[in-house]
């Protein structure tokens, strides 16, 4: 039986993951900083390790006997006071020497959908930085650039709850997010798989108007949508990067940029983001 060991468990796409690798036969060890985030998949769990993927004599000898190793840490709403290039960067570097000593087979990694094109952005450069060691290290690997998740799109039905929806200039900007079980099946499959890169989104397109559409309509509620200017977004974005540090600036910056851009990602996945929105109600 192979094992893999699954790094950022306790967070949405890592839950799906160790659930998915669990279905497919794997012997699953994750790693966490906190027991108790990892409850809901301790059922899919063979190993658990409560250690700091920051501190790299935490994670020492983390590797041994294991044959894929799975990464979806990153920051995305954590305050911990840590930068990207903390966590995204050196957390998974750490992981990676790791993986190295071991004689690991495969490293998969989460990056993001259109990276590429966003070097601009201090979320991006950590994870770009990260992926320059992963192609260099040697070891076998698959990137995955995955389009924004459901979860993400949660903030579109909470400010529906509080009843208005903000968009950037007329929100006609395109993007098909993914639900978590849905990506989970792409990077487990990747573990068996050679491609060194796969992008990824979800089976329907909507425009960011459209979202608040159907997070208003599982509310019941009245339709009720604003667009914030775009000269007006360069403005605040200026004027955020000039005088907050990179921990407020950075997720913001990268929100904007995502909702004034196209996102469109090869199709997969059969999940709703209607259903979605409808149990999250
Ligand atoms: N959300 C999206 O729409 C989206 C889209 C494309 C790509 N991605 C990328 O996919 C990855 C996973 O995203 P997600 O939405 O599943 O994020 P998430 O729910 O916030 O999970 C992130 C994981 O990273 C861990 N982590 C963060 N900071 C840490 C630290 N200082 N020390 C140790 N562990 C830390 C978290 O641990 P704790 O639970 O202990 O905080 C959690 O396990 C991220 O790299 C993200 O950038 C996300």
């Amino acid at each position: 039986m192979k094992k893999v060991l699954v790094a950022g468990a306790s967070g949405y796409l890592g839950k799906y993951v160790v659930k998915e690798f669990k279905e497919q036969g794997y012997h699953v060890s994750v790693i966490a900083r906190n027991a108790l985030k990892l409850n809901e998949v301790k059922e899919y769990t063979d190993e658990q390790v409560i250690c700091e993927i920051t501190n790299a004599d935490s994670i020492k000898g983390i590797c041994k006997d294991v044959d894929i190793v799975f990464s979806a840490v990153g920051i995305t709403k954590q305050k911990d006071g840590l930068t990207y290039m903390d966590v995204d960067y050196r957390a998974n570097k750490n992981l990676l020497e790791e993986t190295k000593s071991a004689g690991v087979d495969k490293f998969i990694y989460i990056s993001v959908f259109g990276a590429h094109k966003m070097k601009q952005l201090k979320a991006i450069q950590a994870k770009l930085k990260f992926e320059e060691e992963l192609k260099a290290s040697g070891i076998d690997y698959t990137i995955i650039y995955p389009n924004g998740f459901f979860s993400d799109m949660m903030e579109y039905l909470n400010m529906a709850k509080k009843g208005k929806g903000m968009v950037i200039g007329s929100g006609e900007n395109k993007i098909n997010p993914i639900h978590g079980a849905d990506l989970a099946e792409v990077c487990v499959n990747a573990a068996s798989g050679d491609e060194k890169e796969i992008e990824v989104g979800g089976p329907d397109v909507f425009t960011h108007r459209e979202i608040f559409e159907i997070a208003f309509k599982a509310l019941n509620k009245k339709v009720k949508v604003s667009g914030f200017p775009v000269w007006m977004k360069n403005i605040m974005l200026w004027f955020l990067r000039t005088f907050t540090s990179v921990k407020t600036y950075g997720p913001l910056e990268f929100f904007m940029t995502v909702l004034s851009n196209d996102m469109i990602a090869p199709k997969y996945g059969k999940r709703k983001l209607e259903e979605f929105f409808y149990k999250s109600v």
